[in-house]
């Protein structure tokens, strides 16, 4: 099963990636890409270097996939940079991970603008470094016009959180009179999520080899696709995109119903 999933057509197996990016565009591009970043702790002690170093390869990473996200017309990209439970982290790698949002956009924002690129933070801001909040803050402001790829940074988020705060605001409504219980229906909840302005990802990616959700985006990835890969996230390039997106676009999604000729 999982071959049939990560399965590349053989006439793509000789191709450049310029050719495979080229012949991806021409097919459906998933609108909304979200990624588990996993493994850049293995990346570095393979290397014998400290976790962080990893982190930091890591970041590096989310520039290059960045790119070309963004050069196949992708709509969002959300990567999950740092969980509501990444806290329970030696301090030492909690401090690290919270300074590369500003070491990566201090770097990259220009770069971000010119590729038309919106920033966006998905996570609770309020409980992050003032140093972490005014980065992403910065970088948001001056990118909200762009009408490119929103490349969307889940720090601090959890899942669960997120669908109790929606769940707060909507009993607030009720109880304020403002809205009926019976106006509670899908479309309401999906609409006080943090995701409220993006489509639902089509495809959700995540690296090293882990087979779990780890709390991310549990209403929001209903009817996603999944593609696994045992690459550790500095490792995971290009190619490893086109991979995926390959992957994504050989599938026949059904949404709980019937497609063609399987209808007859
Ligand atoms: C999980 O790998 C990764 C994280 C908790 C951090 C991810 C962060 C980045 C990739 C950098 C983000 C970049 C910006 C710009 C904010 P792990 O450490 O759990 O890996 P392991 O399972 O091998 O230990």
């Amino acid at each position: 099963m999982l071959h049939k999933l990560i399965r590349r057509k053989p006439e793509r197996q000789n191709q450049t990636l310029a050719e495979r990016i080229s012949q991806s565009k021409n097919e459906h591009i998933p609108a909304h890409i979200a990624i588990i970043m996993d493994g850049n702790g293995r990346w570095a002690k393979k290397r014998a270097l400290p976790r962080v170093a990893g982190h930091h390869e890591g970041m590096k990473t989310v520039r290059k996939i960045t790119r070309l996200a963004n050069d196949l017309g992708v709509r969002a990209l959300t990567v999950y940079a740092f969980s509501t439970e990444n806290w329970k982290r030696p301090k030492l790698e909690v401090d690290f991970i919270m300074r590369l949002p500003e070491e990566f956009l201090g770097k990259y924002l220009p770069e971000l603008i010119e590729q038309n690129v919106k920033v966006v933070m998905m996570g609770e801001n309020e409980t992050l470094p003032k140093h972490t909040q005014e980065a992403v803050r910065k970088a948001m402001e001056q990118t909200k016009d762009n009408t490119g790829l929103v490349l969307n940074f889940a720090l601090n988020y959890g899942s669960r959180a997120e669908i109790a705060q929606a769940m707060q605001k909507i009993a607030q409504q009720i109880q304020e009179g403002t809205i009926d219980h019976t106006d509670v229906n899908e479309d309401l909840i999906s609409q006080h999520l943090m995701t409220c302005d993006l489509p639902e990802p089509d495809l959700l990616i995540r690296t090293s080899g882990e087979v779990r959700l780890s709390n991310f985006m549990l209403w929001q990835l209903a009817y996603t696709e999944f593609w696994f890969t045992d690459t550790l996230w500095p490792d995971f390039d290009e190619a490893c995109l086109l991979d995926a997106v390959e992957s994504y676009q050989n599938r026949n999604r059904r949404y709980g119903g019937l497609k063609g000729e399987e209808t007859n």
